[in-house]
């Protein structure tokens, strides 16, 4: 059984005016209809986007009906507040390297053997220098780096980051940059005692993938989904290229993946499959 821990707004990617906002967008419901249909007035649906919330229980429980989200979720962030699970130890080191972006932040990962100065770096964060800010001082070296996508936020440091170390093999989803493997959903690759495995979640982007990513030795643990910008601890991604697909991706891995997997998002704090299952506002 998780045990939750609260955290409160300033450490999500997303409070209940974005959630708000990004469920109505992709339902593709406006705040009339969504208004009409739930009962709730409009001038306190607008202030919910706006971050002004004064909403009953009877009312988020009508939103939550007719956006068709997560009620247990959804009340959760109406109070400020988000449950967190206390995480299980993993079999390896998963340093989160979190660097400030917009109003939040944007995280990129590295992940070792326990006590290795090797890494494989997940994303490369928004810049060079922010990244060597975030950099853990046990890590050397790098065996690898994968990239979820390629937005500026994910891939910004990625080329200074290989001028400083040429020789590093660069696996990413097809994008714009030479020199790079190109992977698609299924392909594996095996490395530094890791298996990594690449799973096709589009949605936010045309092309992107999340690295369900386990020890060798331990392959029978839930291990990491290092998830770029797919699902958030209560929260999504903007569907920029397909709000269905990003939905339909999410609640694809939310049902098939083992619930002690460790969720690494690209923004926000780190959660599990688990976690999500129950609270995440878009697991309806
Ligand atoms: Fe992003």
């Amino acid at each position: 059984m998780l045990e939750a821990v609260m955290v409160n707004y300033s450490e999500l990617e997303d409070e209940l005016g974005d959630v708000l906002e990004k469920a109505m967008k992709y339902s593709g419901m406006t705040e009339e209809c969504l208004a009409r249909e739930s009962g709730v007035s409009i001038s306190k649906i607008k202030d919910a986007e706006d971050y002004r919330y004064d909403l009953t229980p009877g009312e988020l429980r009508n939103l939550a009906n007719v956006l068709k989200l997560n009620e247990v979720g959804l009340s959760a962030l109406s109070g400020g507040r988000y449950p967190l699970p206390d995480f299980k130890g993993l079999p390896f080191e998963l340093h989160t390297l979190a660097m400030p972006f917009s109003v939040g932040r944007v995280n990129a990962f590295l992940i070792a053997a326990r006590g290795s100065p090797t890494g494989i770096m997940f994303d490369t964060g928004n810049g060079y220098g922010e990244l060597m800010d975030a950099w853990p001082s046990s890590i050397r070296e790098i065996a690898a780096i994968f990239l979820t996508h390629w937005d500026a936020d994910h891939a910004g440091g990625l080329g200074e980051l290989l001028k400083h170390n040429p020789d590093i093999p660069v696996y990413a989803p097809p994008g714009s940059s030479s020199g790079v493997a190109l992977l698609s959903g299924g392909d594996s690759i095996r490395i530094q005692g890791f298996w990594i495995q690449a799973i096709d979640t589009r949605g936010h982007s045309e092309r992107h993938i999340s690295y369900h990513v386990r020890r060798e030795s331990a392959a029978d643990s839930g291990g990491v989904l290092v998830a770029g910008d797919l699902i958030f601890a209560g929260s999504v991604a903007c569907g920029f290229h397909s709000p269905r697909e990003l939905l339909s991706n999410v609640r694809r891995i939310l049902v098939e993946m083992d619930g002690e997997t460790v969720v690494a998002p690209g923004h926000g704090p780190l959660t599990t499959i688990e976690n999500e299952r129950r609270y995440n506002v878009f697991n309806y």
